[in-house]
């Protein structure tokens, strides 16, 4: 069934997906915080990357941003990453997979990726690097098994996979109380 031009999902669909960012890249445009929180979180990523203590033969290596959005604001996390990556293993394929919920604006993801647009994409500093684009929910697996390294996300667990019940005195759950913030734990 459709309504003007938007396909109405049915059946069971365990995604979330109507509450999504600004598109056309105005989200990381309007967003410097959430990129500094990425930025500052980066030494744990490249210590992640650290212990994983990677063959420096690995001929593929995955990682995966869950939440994206439009993908600018982890741009500079995800190029110290790749680069901290071929320091453990310099042959290593890389493929970077950007999810998000199904209604993201994946074209602004897309173009910012892929140096379209005024933000400055690692791709054209790093080679052999394959960004890959998914509208899988966190809240399902996304690549097969066995095959992701390192998994990624910012300010996205906020985002449930359902609303348990409806808060009567406040708009968020931190706010909730008694048997509302008990169902919202849970
Ligand atoms: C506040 S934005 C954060 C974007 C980016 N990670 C950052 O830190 O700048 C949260 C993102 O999580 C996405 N999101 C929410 N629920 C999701 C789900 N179940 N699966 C995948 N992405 C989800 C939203 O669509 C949104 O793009």
């Amino acid at each position: 069934m459709t309504h003007s031009n938007q396909i109405q999902l049915s059946g069971s669909n365990a995604q979330a997906d109507d509450i999504t960012m600004s598109g056309g890249g105005l989200y990381s445009l309007a967003t410097k915080g959430a990129k500094d929180v990425i930025d500052h979180g980066t030494p744990l990523v490249i210590d992640a990357i650290d212990a994983l203590k990677l063959n420096p033969n690995l001929r593929e290596f995955r990682m995966s941003d869950m939440g994206c959005a439009d993908g600018g604001t982890s741009l500079s996390m995800i190029e110290a990453a790749l680069n901290q990556v071929r320091k453990h293993a310099n042959e290593a394929s890389i493929s970077v997979v950007y999810s998000d919920q199904p209604r993201n604006d994946f074209n602004a993801l897309v173009s910012i990726v892929h140096d379209l647009t005024d933000f400055d994409s690692y791709l054209k500093r790093i080679d052999e690097v394959y960004p890959l684009f998914s509208g899988s929910s966190f809240y399902l697996q996304a690549v097969p098994n066995n095959t992701l390294h390192l998994g990624f996300s910012a300010t996205a667990m906020h985002w449930l996979s359902s609303k348990p019940m409806n808060i009567s005195d406040h708009v968020h759950m931190v706010g909730a109380s008694g048997e509302e913030l008990r169902a919202f734990s849970s």
